[in-house]
């Protein structure tokens, strides 16, 4: 593609089958920028990137930095010479033609000697989304193109580069470009609900994976668009189940829906289909990772480039599970063979989680009548494009109009002066300091150090609680609605309204101490109590688990989870705000200065209540998520003894269909710590019910599971009990306080669980669903025991205990 013939097809778009393949699309607004160099660079396809100084009525900036150097084995030149900023710096560019426009960026931290760019942590956004969040690319990381698409619904488009304090931004390369306002349509297809989903084109997309299947890497000169497609392999699961199939691309015979801009011909003409003989026993299966907490546009690209007739291909399509498609029929919706098809699907966050799965496979898994169509499945094309999120973002909670918000709730207190747009970066700037220096911690350091460890319990004072039930998160006030996140992750609040809630931090309002912070008891304005988690500003903490938390809470709801209510992260403050759990951790009610033991009834239900919780994570809706440090001090209660699993930080989303654990370095607590886990490292849902036996045996024997002070052979709990549990004589070292008022049926049954879950290996493990079961039981008989009725009921039970 010239860039004479850009001239030539200047404003003409047609669409025509006998012409479609030499269709090509001319953009009104086209802005490439070879940033930090001085000379222009055209490269294949004909674009021409333009010099710093050719380009610098479109930049506003202070800084001059420009460093360049061979930028060796890179794809492409652009990489060769970058412009630094230390300071915010805006590229602003006019559009004629309002509508999608994508935004590509290219970076490579360049060696020079002025800064190390691999250390380099900022912020990129447009006026009003935020397209890069405490961005750093390290060196293992070498060369990365940002893909964006845009609508302009003003005249002008900002990119707007913002270091973190102390830190720098740089940019190789910006391309800004308008794209056919056909290409994504404003209404996609839902697949839980099924149905249409309105509204797309209210939202910026960023493209993450753009896959020719079964064909080769597309190149940007091969597409109309200056796309890149990659190849399939490392994204499909089994690859001996997949056949390629591929037809010369001039057969591709284009429609007017779907013309080249929408993916060039080489796209469809290549394909993976299911191998012969095994084909009604299997599905195609690619896995993507994506980022939790966000929404995804799924593009599937369809050409029937393997029948040898119409009618004669019929199968089913599946994301994460979810029948996409039923029966999907391209001889209907084509018209003809080798005619190309696609199909966008909206992918909610609570559906992606943190993978995206296409699967195509046969309509009937077993084909009886033979004169039926052998079954077969393909796909020839795919892309996945994140969307962005309720508060204008496309990288984290941040928006960029917070510090206009900021600016009324200041007012309202008669406190802030001036601000704008100002406080947001300022914002932007505080946590990611706080990156920058976490950045460099040694490895290890994370180990020792969880956020999470927070949350440990004050076991100092007479009052000890943490977190619990009111829901604070609707009051209206300034928090707006920018807040109010589509996935329910709570509200904003401002360090003001925190003071104010926990009396400026007082030292009297400590609920719980950890490695670096505290946790406070607060009450908002409307009387609700809260808990506030506060890191220490002083000290440098893990922002990683600060925001696994909020990630991980923001997608889970569960009466048996503790609910976060909201955050706040101004200046170099990282806190989270908690339901206030008035009556504080397990651990206080079972021994140390528990003043009244609780009933056997009571402490199952405490534990069912956990594992509710617990197995929720496992396989609920929010399924697939490990805790990884369950414990009873992780098990809190509220004024009404609900048990509520809490401590997210070091929480992992759980592995892929295919694999069957994360390999990850050894987190959690001692006394219970899956000892396959520690040998091998490899973590999995089992592990967590390891923890969760533990649990169990603290509950019945009312001491801590490791007690350094006690004889050897007793210090670790785990062991200790199934010693005696394996003698069958575990009653003897149950808390004394229940002696003689669990029915022996129940406390067998419990036992049984606990001997389960302690079970050397995961695999002999039950699930936390069997767990659960196992403990309802146990409370079944508790109930169903003489000594928990009325007397003459009892007696015309007929049970007796021994
Ligand atoms: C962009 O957004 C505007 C206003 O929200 C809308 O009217 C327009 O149709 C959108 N453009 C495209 C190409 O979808
Ligand atoms: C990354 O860069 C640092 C500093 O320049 C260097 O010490 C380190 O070896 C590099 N790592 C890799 C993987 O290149
Ligand atoms: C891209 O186009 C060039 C020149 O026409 C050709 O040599 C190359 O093979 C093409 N690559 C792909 C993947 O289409
Ligand atoms: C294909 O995958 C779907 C969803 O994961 C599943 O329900 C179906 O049974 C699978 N079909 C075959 C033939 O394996
Ligand atoms: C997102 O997924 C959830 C769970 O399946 C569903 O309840 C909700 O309606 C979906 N939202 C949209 C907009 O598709």
């Amino acid at each position: 593609m010239g860039h004479s013939l850009l001239v030539l097809f200047s404003f003409s778009l047609f669409f025509s089958s006998s012409f479609a393949q030499t269709l090509t699309f001319s953009p009104s607004d086209e802005f490439y920028i070879n940033s930090g160099s001085s000379e222009s660079l055209k490269l294949d396809g004909g674009r021409v990137f333009i010099s710093d100084s050719e380009a610098s009525s479109y930049l506003s900036t202070k800084d001059d930095i420009q460093v360049s150097s061979p930028a060796v084995n890179a794809p492409s030149s652009l990489y060769s010479s970058a412009r630094i900023f230390v300071e915010q710096s805006i590229y602003r560019f006019k559009v004629v033609d309002k509508g999608w426009h994508w935004i590509r960026l290219y970076f490579y931290p360049l060696e020079n000697e002025q800064f190390a760019l691999t250390d380099a942590v900022f912020s990129v956004t447009t006026d009003d989304i935020v397209l890069l969040h405490n961005f750093n690319i390290d060196n293992s990381t070498k060369w990365v193109m940002k893909e964006f698409l845009v609508n302009a619904t003003t005249d002008h488009l900002s990119v707007i580069f913002n270091p973190l304090r102390n830190s720098v931004a740089f940019i190789n390369g910006v391309e800004v470009v308008s794209a056919p306002k056909t290409l994504i349509s404003d209404v996609v297809s839902g697949i839980s609900p099924v149905g249409d989903f309105p509204g797309i084109s209210q939202h910026t997309l960023q493209a993450l994976y753009r896959i020719n299947i079964g064909g080769p890497e597309i190149s940007p000169e091969n597409d109309t668009l200056g796309r890149t497609w990659l190849p399939d392999k490392s994204f499909l699961w089994v690859k001996q189940i997949a056949k390629s199939v591929k037809i010369s691309p001039a057969a591709i015979s284009y429609t007017e829906t779907v013309s080249p801009l929408i993916a060039p011909n080489w796209v469809y003409a290549s394909a993976l289909e299911l191998s012969p003989m095994i084909r009604h026993r299997f599905n195609l299966t690619w896995g993507f990772s994506v980022d939790p907490g966000f929404g995804y546009l799924v593009r599937l690209h369809f050409c029937d480039i393997i029948s040898q007739a119409l009618n004669s291909l019929y199968f089913n399509v599946y994301i994460n599970g979810y029948p996409a498609v039923t029966g999907l029929d391209l001889s209907t919706l084509a018209l003809d063979l080798a005619v190309p098809y696609y199909k966008d699907f909206m992918v909610n966050a609570s559906i992606a989680m943190s993978r995206i799965i296409v699967q195509v496979g046969p309509m009937s898994p077993d084909p009886s009548g033979s004169d039926e169509p052998e079954p077969n499945a393909l796909l020839n094309g795919l892309e996945i494009m994140k969307i962005s999120n309720s508060f204008g973002s496309l990288d984290g909670e941040f928006s960029v109009h917070r510090g206009r918000s900021l600016v009324k709730a200041g007012s309202k207190n008669g406190t802030a002066t001036a601000v704008g747009l100002f406080m947001a970066f300022a914002a932007f700037v505080g946590l990611g300091a706080m990156v920058f220096r976490w950045h460099k911690r040694p490895e290890d350091w994370r180990k020792h150090n969880s956020f999470s460890s927070w949350l440990l319990p004050l076991h100092s004072g007479g009052h000890s609680s943490i977190i619990s039930s009111q829901r604070g998160g609707s009051r209206s006030g300034f928090s707006g609605n920018i807040y109010s996140s589509s996935i329910g992750m709570g509200r904003y609040f401002s360090f003001s309204e925190l003071q104010e809630a926990t009396k400026s931090f007082n030292q009297k309002s400590i609920i719980g101490v950890g490695g670096f912070g505290n946790v406070y008891l607060g009450e908002l304005d409307d009387g609700t109590k809260v808990a506030v988690k506060r890191g220490n500003p002083q000290s440098e903490q893990g922002l990683n688990e600060f925001q696994t938390e909020i990630q991980m809470l923001s997608m889970l709801r569960h009466r048996h989870l503790v609910s976060l209510i909201g955050y706040c992260d101004e200046q170099s403050e990282m806190i989270l705000v908690y339901e206030y759990m008035a009556l504080g951790p397990l651990r206080d009610h079972l021994y140390g200065k528990t003043s009244k033991p609780l009933t056997w009834k009571q402490r199952l239900d405490i534990c069912i209540g956990a594992a509710r919780g617990l197995h929720y994570l496992h396989t609920g809706a929010a399924q697939g998520i490990i805790h990884r440090d369950v414990k009873t001090t992780n098990i809190l209660l509220d004024e009404n003894l609900i048990a509520k699993v809490s401590d997210f930080g070091l929480s992992k989303t759980a592995p892929g269909m295919e694999r069957t654990h994360v390999s990850t370095a050894v987190k959690g607590s001692f006394g219970y710590l899956d000892p396959e886990y520690f040998r091998r490292q490899k973590l999995t849902d089992k592990s967590d019910v390891y923890s969760f036996g533990v649990v169990l045996c603290e509950v019945l024997c009312a001491r801590p599971a490791l007690d350094p002070a006690l004889p050897r052979e007793q210090v670790n709990l785990a062991e200790w009990a199934m010693q005696w549990q394996r003698k069958g004589l575990l009653e003897k070292i149950i808390d004394p306080s229940l002696a003689g008022k669990i029915a022996p049926d129940s406390l067998k049954k419990f036992a049984e669980a606990a001997d389960k879950c302690l079970r050397e290996y995961g695999v002999d493990r039950p699930s936390m669903g069997d767990v659960l079961w196992n403990l309802e039981y146990a409370l079944q008989l508790q109930e169903a025991s003489p000594s928990s009725m009325p007397v003459n009921e009892a007696i015309l039970a007929g049970s007796s205990m021994q």
